[in-house]
């Protein structure tokens, strides 16, 4: 009586080793080891529960097997995982191609180990969390295709080594960390030509971009805004004619934008605000007939706008303020621009007439023309913009302010108005034009001009885009 419940239990002992093996003859179970490397993963982070209890760890949540009952997806993003990566709890799951833990409160550096035996990984998101450290060496696999690290606190240089086995790479992002060191724009000389999007933004990056993204022949995206970057542009970015967005702002570039801009023939974006880029705007940039966003703010580019400009029918915004951008703007045909939203060509040396062509731009919703030497009379046609809020022509020597009110007074679509010394006399004109707007009863905002008015006046341009 006693040896029967002891073979009973003898057996289900056995049936519980066997288990996993019975069923992965028609639903791929997972293997042991594979089942201990996710409860050792899953033991050291302190999270809102998983669930990982039952025991074929292929339908746990956020796995993924193969045919074989391994591990191929381990994807967890935005789970509430709390705590550090244990260094070799991943180790046993040699099959593991997509690891996705995005957006959780990881903490910790990634040890050497944890990368060693990943060399299957194609996918790897580790964004959005806290880790830190220093890089590996070398990428985890050869095979590995997506790389994103991107706002945690990783630190220190790329070492040189880092791409060596990177034949597949298409993305890599490490934005919004502390690494320092030289930008690795040398990638695709040695590996990675099937690199698409590149992204080193926010950083500590500096020193110079090192030439060789000319090779990268099927490069979209490179930004590496905000560091430390100096020196030009290197020469064979305008080899990479598969760009549509190259992003360099907040950095110390200097050097003119060279006329080969024009070779990148699917440029949609362009953005180099605050760096110190000199010189003429390129003749050809108005080849680039996909530029959607230009934005050069705060250089120090000099000479007329390239009337080839006027050709980039899709072009959205175009910002120029605070450059030494001089010339007539009055001879510039907008008529073709119906996409543009948003001109600011504010704090330059802009001269001439407001062009009538302007007014037939009807998706503009802001124009700033403030701080030029612009003279003439605001035309009625600038009704005819029925999208515009915001205006701003302060600091010019435009005439007939009386007669630029009453036209304005029917522009029902307008939020903001910048008038202040906008008009020849200048400073007498301030209340005036105060007065004006505190009267009219057709400016619903007309309170929020004044402040708006007033902050600008005594604090200068701070507003950062339009
Ligand atoms: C990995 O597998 C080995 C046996 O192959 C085992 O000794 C080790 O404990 C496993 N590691 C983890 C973290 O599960
Ligand atoms: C965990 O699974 C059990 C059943 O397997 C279910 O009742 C419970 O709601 C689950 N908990 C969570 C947090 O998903
Ligand atoms: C990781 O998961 C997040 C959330 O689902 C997703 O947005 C992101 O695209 C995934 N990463 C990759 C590389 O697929
Ligand atoms: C790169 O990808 C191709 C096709 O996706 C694959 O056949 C090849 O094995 C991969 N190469 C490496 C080094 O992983
Ligand atoms: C890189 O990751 C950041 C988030 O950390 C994201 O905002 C950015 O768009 C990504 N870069 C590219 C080029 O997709
Ligand atoms: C920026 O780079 C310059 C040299 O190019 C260096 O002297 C300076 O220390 C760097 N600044 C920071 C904050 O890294
Ligand atoms: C750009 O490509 C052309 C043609 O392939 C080549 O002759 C030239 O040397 C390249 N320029 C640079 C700076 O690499
Ligand atoms: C690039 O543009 C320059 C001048 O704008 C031109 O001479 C050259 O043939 C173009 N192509 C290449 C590959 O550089
Ligand atoms: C604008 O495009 C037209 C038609 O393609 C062309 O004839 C003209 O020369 C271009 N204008 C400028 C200034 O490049
Ligand atoms: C405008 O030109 C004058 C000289 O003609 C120069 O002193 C001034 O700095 C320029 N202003 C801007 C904003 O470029
Ligand atoms: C001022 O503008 C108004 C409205 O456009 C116009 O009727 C008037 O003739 C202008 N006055 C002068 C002196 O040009």
């Amino acid at each position: 009586m006693l040896v029967q419940p002891y073979s009973l239990m003898a057996h289900a002992f056995l049936l519980f080793l066997l288990f996993p093996y019975i069923i992965s003859t028609n639903i791929h179970a997972c293997k042991p080891t594979e089942r201990s490397s996710l409860l050792s993963f899953a033991s050291t982070l302190s999270s809102p529960p998983l669930n990982w209890t039952s025991l074929d760890c292929c339908h746990w949540k956020g796995i993924t097997c193969d045919q074989d009952g391994s591990v191929t997806h381990l994807l967890l993003p935005s789970k509430g995982l709390k705590g550090g990566i244990p260094p070799s709890s991943l180790r046993n799951l040699t099959h593991l191609t997509h690891l996705n833990l995005s957006h959780n409160s990881l903490y910790g550096s990634l040890e050497t180990q944890f990368f060693l035996s990943l060399n299957r990984l194609e996918i790897l998101d580790l964004s959005y969390n806290r880790l830190s450290g220093e890089l590996p060496l070398s990428l985890p696999s050869s095979n590995i295709r997506i790389f994103d690290l991107s706002s945690n606190r990783f630190y220190g240089a790329i070492p040189s080594s880092f791409f060596q086995q990177a034949s597949n790479l298409t993305s890599f992002n490490v934005s919004n960390n502390i690494f320092t060191g030289y930008v690795p724009s040398s990638i695709c000389l040695h590996s990675s030509p099937s690199l698409r999007l590149l992204d080193f933004s926010s950083n500590l990056f500096s020193g110079n971009l090192a030439p060789g993204l000319g090779k990268c022949s099927k490069l979209q995206v490179f930004r590496a805004s905000h560091n430390n970057l100096s020196g030009l542009l290197p020469e064979d970015i305008y080899n990479a004619t598969k760009l549509e967005e190259i992003s360099l702002p907040l950095n110390s570039l200097h050097g003119a934008i060279s006329d080969r801009i024009a070779n990148l023939t699917n440029l949609a974006i362009l953005d180099l605000y605050f760096n110190h880029f000199g010189g003429e705007l390129p003749p050809n940039l108005g080849k680039l007939s996909k530029l959607k966003f230009v934005t050069l703010d705060l250089n120090n580019l000099e000479g007329a706008l390239p009337p080839s400009l006027m050709n980039c029918t899709n072009l959205v915004e175009l910002h120029l303020r605070s450059n030494n951008l001089e010339g007539d703007i009055s001879i510039l045909d907008f008529s073709k621009l119906s996409q543009l939203t948003k001109l600011d060509l504010r704090n330059n040396n802009f001269t001439g007439t407001v062009p009538v062509s302007l007014y037939s731009c009807k998706s503009l919703k802001a124009i700033a023309l403030g701080r030029n030497h612009l003279e003439g009379q605001i035309e009625a046609e600038i009704l005819s913009l029925k999208s515009l809020s915001f205006l701003s022509l302060g600091y010019n020597r435009f005439t007939n302010l009386t007669g630029a009110m009453k036209i304005l007074m029917s522009c029902k679509s307008l939020h903001a108005l910048k008038l202040t010394g906008a008009f020849e006399g200048g400073e007498c004109h301030l209340m005036m034009t105060w007065l004006i707007l505190t009267d009219s009863k057709i400016f619903s905002s007309s309170v929020w001009v004044i402040v708006a008015s007033l902050v600008k006046y005594l604090y200068g341009y701070q507003s950062s885009r339009i």
